[in-house]
């Protein structure tokens, strides 16, 4: 195969693999002027100053930029816009953390212009807005002790984002502005919040909205999804160890190549199937986001979202073995998280969409009947058929259709 079809293979294939990727489909647009630069997506290349400044310079909002470190020494960037472009930033204004999805960062919440973007719309409507980037993505890529290049960095799955990275980003939050906060949450997001709250760690946070929830993965109804998450979980481990998944890596293009050969995986037709047909997204607004994202996560990550999706349970990494699982858990199978414990009484706004391939209508039909004693007044469900995984972040009528639900929800609990 010549390197230059190679290479667009790898381009066009990379998103399959991702299994919760908020992904878009029309990768050929012009560019023009956007809250975004089109910054080069280069790991580490950027800090996180120049978006703040481009924030600030392009489009008149405040920006301020925090570092903190987790109780397991990972250093995270958190950006947040305090107010709105109007000012009028009074002491108390509500917080709220916004949460990404794995393989992207913080900026998803960004490659809107500012009138379409869900962190500009909330700070123009009177919130302090708080946005996350965990370990791995560019802008959180150091450590106490540990150089990114080391493989004992990518030891970590959404566990450890829910135990260290979420927990210590909700304490900022409360630390800067004496407030419990309000959540967004796409994708695994959703799944950070839920197991969050179902495990009692989201007592500094007053209300969640949950965008395209993931939780049970068993219904995922795209082709190379299903096979890397079933027939290649071993291969994924035996090619990559505990190491750093690189979407622009060779390691992973190759390993790519190969999952697109397996029968019935055609990686050229699969695109607009793996995440669902987003309905509404922008071509330019799409182009910013493939200039900023993807972005890396853990190996062993996906390896745990691949046992969600073989297992049908929701549970703790696998170590593979009794023995192994015996020595981390102190019992022979990992943990299940179980979600009805998640109490009944949380304000929790949840949407899902009808062509999502990731978040799946079945699969979200069984988080809900486990919702289903939720207490009435604390829970709303919105179900958007036209939308896929990515009309939830990019649309560019989110905001009429989710945006002003989630803010007249939060004002309701607040
Ligand atoms: C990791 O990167 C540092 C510089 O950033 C370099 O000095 C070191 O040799 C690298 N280690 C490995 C194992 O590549
Ligand atoms: C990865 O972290 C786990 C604890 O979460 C630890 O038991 C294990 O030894 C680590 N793996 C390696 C290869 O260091
Ligand atoms: C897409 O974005 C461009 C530039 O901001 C804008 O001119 C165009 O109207 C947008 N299209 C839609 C459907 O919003
Ligand atoms: C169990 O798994 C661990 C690591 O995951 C491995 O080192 C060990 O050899 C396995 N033991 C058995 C009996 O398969």
């Amino acid at each position: 195969m010549a390197a230059n079809s190679f290479l667009n293979l790898a381009f066009l294939s990379f998103y399959s693999v991702s299994l919760l990727l908020v992904l878009p489909f029309q990768p050929f647009a012009a560019s023009r002027g956007r809250f975004l630069p089109n910054y080069d997506a280069d790991n580490g290349a950027l800090p996180l100053t120049a978006i703040c400044s481009a924030a600030v310079t392009l489009n008149g909002y405040k920006c301020q930029e925090f570092d903190v470190t987790t109780d397991d020494g990972y250093v995270l960037s958190v950006l947040r816009i305090p107010e709105g472009r109007a000012g009028g930033g009074g002491p108390n204004r509500p917080p709220v953390l916004l949460q990404h999805g794995v393989l992207v960062d913080g900026m998803t919440w960004l490659v809107n212009p500012t009138e379409e973007s869900l962190a500009t719309i909330l700070a123009d409507n009177g919130f302090d807005v708080w946005i996350s980037n965990v370990r791995g993505t560019r802008f959180s890529r150091r450590h106490l002790t540990l150089d990114s290049n080391n493989s004992q960095f990518w030891n970590w799955t959404w566990d450890d984002l829910v135990t260290h990275d979420l927990q210590s980003v909700i304490e900022l939050v409360f630390q800067q502005t004496g407030q419990k906060t309000h959540y967004v949450g796409h994708s695994m997001g959703t799944l950070m919040a839920m197991v969050s709250l179902s495990e009692g760690k989201f007592d500094k946070v007053k209300s969640a909205a949950l965008l395209c929830p993931i939780a049970y993965l068993t219904h995922i109804t795209t082709a190379l999804g299903v096979v890397a998450a079933k027939a290649f979980l071993g291969e994924i481990i035996a090619t990559f160890g505990l190491a750093e998944f690189n979407l622009k890596g060779q390691a992973v293009a190759i390993f790519l190549k190969t999952l697109c050969t397996y029968p019935g995986v055609n990686c050229y037709d699969l695109l607009p199937a793996f995440t669902g047909n987003n309905c509404c997204l922008n071509a330019s607004t799409v182009e910013t986001f493939l200039k900023n994202e993807p972005q890396s996560t853990a190996t062993k990550n996906l390896v745990h979202f691949a046992q969600s999706v073989r297992n049908g349970v929701l549970s703790k990494y696998d170590y593979g073995n009794a023995t192994a699982n015996m020595e981390h858990y102190g019992v022979s199978k990992p943990p299940v998280y179980d979600l009805s414990k998640i109490p009944h009484d949380f304000p929790i706004f949840l949407s899902y969409g009808g062509q999502d391939a990731l978040s799946d209508v079945k699969d979200v039909r069984i988080l809900l009947d486990i919702l289903k004693s939720h207490d009435q007044d604390k829970m709303k469900v919105q179900y958007i058929e036209k939308y896929a995984h990515a009309d939830f972040i990019m649309g560019v009528d989110a905001k009429d259709i989710v945006y002003n639900e989630i803010i007249e929800f939060f004002r309701t609990h607040n």
